[in-house]
């Protein structure tokens, strides 16, 4: 749940495929701590099936996935080895508080200070007062902040971001943003797929998927960036 392990995650050659569709082709990827490192591309390029497979959701069809050189095999190793998911769509239970949805995880890792937690990445995303609501009774741009504060509330060692900002307004995009470099500099790796070039334009690199394959667009790939620092 919380900084189990430290070091790169790699992808080595991941491509994933659904059948006869060839989502991402072999893409090879280093996304190290302190690295804010965006995922662009059209709709249905594979930025969501590249998080997947990062996050061990999905089993790729060729390649490895590791963290810190150990490889990661499926969901649980990836829950174990601090990869945390902020899906594309929310994934929130309608039937729970917004301050419920973000402590499920936490409370189902045995953390004793879950709701403290809970509340105050509430808070981070500008919800300390929507805590008690259904989530039902929220927006859609509410609701993906309430999905935003559960992904920050694990305190991730690697977050993957689908969309964070995709139904947020420009103040709420930029607050967003900000919370996903401030992940980075606590010493996270963080990706964030998204359509927004403004947002791209706020991270250390960026990776261009075009009909599944990758390539680095515009400025320097993460591991230039890393050394001009
Ligand atoms: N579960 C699935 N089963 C079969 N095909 C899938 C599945 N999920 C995605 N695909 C296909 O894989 C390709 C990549 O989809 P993906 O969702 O990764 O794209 P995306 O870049 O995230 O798009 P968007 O910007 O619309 O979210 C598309 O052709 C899509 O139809
Ligand atoms: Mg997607």
């Amino acid at each position: 749940m919380s900084a189990a392990v430290s070091g790169d995650l790699r992808a080595d050659g991941i491509e994933v495929r659904y059948g006869p569709v060839l989502a991402v082709r072999p893409v090879d990827l280093v996304l190290g701590p302190g690295q804010l490192i965006a995922v662009t591309g059209p709709s249905g390029a594979g930025k969501s099936s590249l998080l997947a497979a990062l996050a061990g959701l999905v089993v790729p069809a060729a390649g490895t996935l590791s963290v810190a050189g150990r490889p990661i095999a499926g969901r649980d190793e990836a829950v174990a080895s601090g990869i945390a998911l902020i899906p594309q769509g929310n994934a929130l239970l309608r039937v729970l508080t917004a301050l419920e949805n973000v402590a499920v995880p936490l409370v189902a890792a045995r953390l004793p200070d879950a709701r403290q937690r809970a509340e105050a990445a509430l808070a981070a995303v500008g919800l300390d007062e929507a805590g008690g609501q259904l989530l039902e009774e929220l927006s859609g741009g509410q609701q993906q902040r309430v999905a935003v504060a559960r992904g920050l509330a694990e305190r991730a060692c690697y977050l993957l971001a689908d969309e964070p900002t995709s139904e947020l307004d420009a103040a709420n995009r930029g607050r967003v943003m900000a919370l996903l470099r401030a992940e980075a500099d606590r010493g996270a790796g963080v990706l964030v797929a998204t359509h927004d070039p403004d947002a791209a334009a706020l991270c250390d690199a960026e990776l261009r998927l075009d009909e599944g394959a990758a390539s680095w667009a515009g400025r320097a790939g993460p591991e230039k960036t890393a050394e001009s620092e």
